[in-house]
């Protein structure tokens, strides 16, 4: 099975959580791409259910697809939102944020009732840190936020594009991707860089997903916290 296939299962097992008459947050990268997707073609076939885009990118997809869009003027709390992770740890401890959404993504899955995770099972990991770990920071304050997330040994990389320009979220911020190692404990770790002030966010989602739906060669598995 390719890691595609693996994506496209675990998207269309979350479509089964999906009810009418929902107010979902859709999620960003390849894999919720795929469930925003299949969503569209379940909305053609009469679904009724409005979304809130965790992206430009995913609002521009969902829009294409005639989903519904509705925004936080018009409703406080999600039924549910389908997201993917670039690392899925213990208690479902995320990283997310590597294609450079994590700070929508926060808002929205806050907000959800009930946060499913969708994901290949090369997303799986005994302790998180493997992947890069995102900080989106206030330009101006860049280089202090830099300086002191070396402090704390956590080894920023500022973002670029592939042709080596500046990679600028869709909220006009930039990304420091601390290449860490391990993050033994991912508490300490959120607490230590949410304290530094220039911090917009992190990628550490921390006791907020409810459900990981991960596929594989044996098929979907149901990962709780
Ligand atoms: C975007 C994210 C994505 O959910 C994460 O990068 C996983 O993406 P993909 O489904 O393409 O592997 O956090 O900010």
């Amino acid at each position: 099975m390719t890691q595609d296939e693996a994506k496209r299962m675990a998207a269309r097992r979350a479509l089964e959580f999906v009810e009418d008459g929902m107010v979902l947050g859709l999620g960003s990268g390849t894999t919720s791409a795929i469930f925003i997707q299949e969503l569209g073609e379940r909305v053609k076939q009469g679904l009724k259910v409005r979304g809130i885009a965790t992206s430009a990118a995913s609002h521009e997809l969902a829009k294409s697809l005639s989903i519904s869009l509705t925004t936080f003027e018009e409703v406080s709390e999600l039924d549910l939102a389908i997201d993917g992770a670039d690392e899925v740890g213990p208690g479902l401890a995320l990283i997310k944020g590597g294609g450079g959404a994590l700070l929508r993504e926060k808002i929205v899955e806050s907000v959800a009732r009930r946060f499913i995770v969708v994901a290949d099972s090369s997303k799986l990991v005994a302790t998180l840190g493997r992947f890069p770990l995102p900080v989106e920071v206030v330009q101006m304050a860049l280089p202090i936020v830099t300086r002191k997330l070396e402090a704390l040994n956590l080894n920023p990389k500022l973002r670029h594009h592939p042709d080596g320009s500046l990679y600028v979220t869709d909220e006009g911020n930039v990304l420091l991707d601390c290449v860490c190692g391990a993050i033994p404990d991912p508490a300490k770790t959120a607490a230590d860089i949410r304290a530094i002030v220039g911090v917009v966010e992190h990628g550490l989602f921390l006791k907020m997903a409810s459900l990981a739906l991960i596929a594989g060669e044996d098929g979907v598995r149901e990962v709780l916290p």
